[in-house]
């Protein structure tokens, strides 16, 4: 069974072909090479290629040829340049959703897996979010993201496609230590960051209405990330249900303080922080209710806070960036 991963050669989409590769399937990743690292991807065929550019349609739809499923995680998302820049992040991930539609549905291809993101439930009011809380995306990339889930749905109810959004929590960890979030764009990575520099991490803002004054987030190893993708493949041929959408999260929230704090522990490094003004967009909490990934899957996130965080600082050391024990501050 072959089956294409879009950004396969990125952080996420490389601990998706793995886990394919080790479950025996033959993989083709098709990524720009952008952001991916083509050494990530292993014995998979690899297809450099913008799926925004239609004039690669040809070549995209000959990538697609024979095979069974795609898994959908290229594109852009940073948020703060989805702000800076919106017509070009529409431009990346609705138009490359709609070309690699047109490919799939040119092919016969019909089982797609999306990684969509809780971007897409923008600042709720509520503790935990569930996949039926009304979307109001507050920035470009999160309404990039929303406009691909409807594109998904559309295409189910078009010509048959059997389509699944997962909307990611918070990914962070590693899954090898070589897999490591090569972007500095995220809490934890960020924080190790400063600790390279040997500065005090950063604090976006330390009054926000939570327990300990900051911003609370569902943080999700990416080996779990990864897994739901195997399993929503499952899914797509065991179940007759068309379209759906799922969170994928722990269902327990962590803050930034408590993210900074373990880290210390894990380090050993002093990671007392500096508290800044408070970051906009960020919202106070969120946390995604699992209980329905885990009724219709089967399935739960298997590691914790801690397995992430050592983890990711397993990977951080393993590259360019290690810091010397007894460095820091
Ligand atoms: C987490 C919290 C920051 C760095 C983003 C995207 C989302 C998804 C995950 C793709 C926030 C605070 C951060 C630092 C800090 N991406 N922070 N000091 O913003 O929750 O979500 O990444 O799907 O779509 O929006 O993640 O890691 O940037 O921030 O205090 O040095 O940590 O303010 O409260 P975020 P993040």
């Amino acid at each position: 069974m072959l089956i294409c991963v879009t950004g396969g050669a990125g952080y996420v989409g490389a601990h998706v072909v793995r886990l394919l590769q080790q479950a025996g399937l033959e993989v083709i990743v098709i990524d720009d090479l952008s952001y991916g690292d083509a050494t990530r991807v292993g014995s998979a065929e690899l297809v450099q290629l913008d799926l925004a550019d239609t004039a690669e349609l040809p070549r995209l739809q000959a990538a697609l040829d024979g095979c069974t499923a795609v898994v959908h995680i290229a594109g852009r998302k940073q948020v703060g340049e989805s702000v800076e820049r919106p017509a070009w992040y529409y431009q990346q991930n609705v138009g490359g959703m709609a070309n690699l539609l047109l490919a799939m549905q040119a092919q016969d291809v019909d089982r797609l897996v999306f990684s969509s993101s809780a971007a897409v439930y923008g600042q709720p009011s509520v503790g935990q979010v569930r996949e039926d809380l009304d979307l109001k995306p507050i920035n470009p990339y999160g309404e990039s993201k929303l406009i691909g889930e409807w594109l998904v749905r559309d295409a189910a109810r078009a010509w048959g496609l059997r389509g699944v959004n997962l909307r990611y929590f918070n990914v962070a960890g590693a899954g090898w230590e070589e897999l490591g979030d090569p972007a500095v764009l995220n809490l934890i990575p960020m924080v190790l960051e400063k600790l390279s520099e040997g500065r005090p991490p950063a604090v976006f803002g330390g009054d926000y209405p939570t327990a300990d004054g900051t911003c609370v987030r569902d943080y999700i190893h990416v080996i779990d990330i990864a897994t739901a993708h195997m399993i929503a493949l499952d899914y797509l041929d065991r179940d007759q249900r068309p379209f759906d959408s799922f969170n994928v999260g722990t269902g327990a929230g962590a803050s930034v303080r408590q993210v900074i704090e373990m880290i210390g522990e894990v380090t050993g490094l002093d990671t007392t922080p500096a508290v800044k003004p408070r970051r906009p967009g960020d919202p106070a909490v969120l946390i995604g209710a699992v209980d329905r990934i885990e009724q219709t899957f089967e399935w739960k996130a298997q590691h914790d806070l801690r397995s992430i965080i050592d983890s990711s600082w397993r990977a951080w050391q393993a590259g360019p960036r290690r810091i010397a024990s007894g460095a820091g501050r």
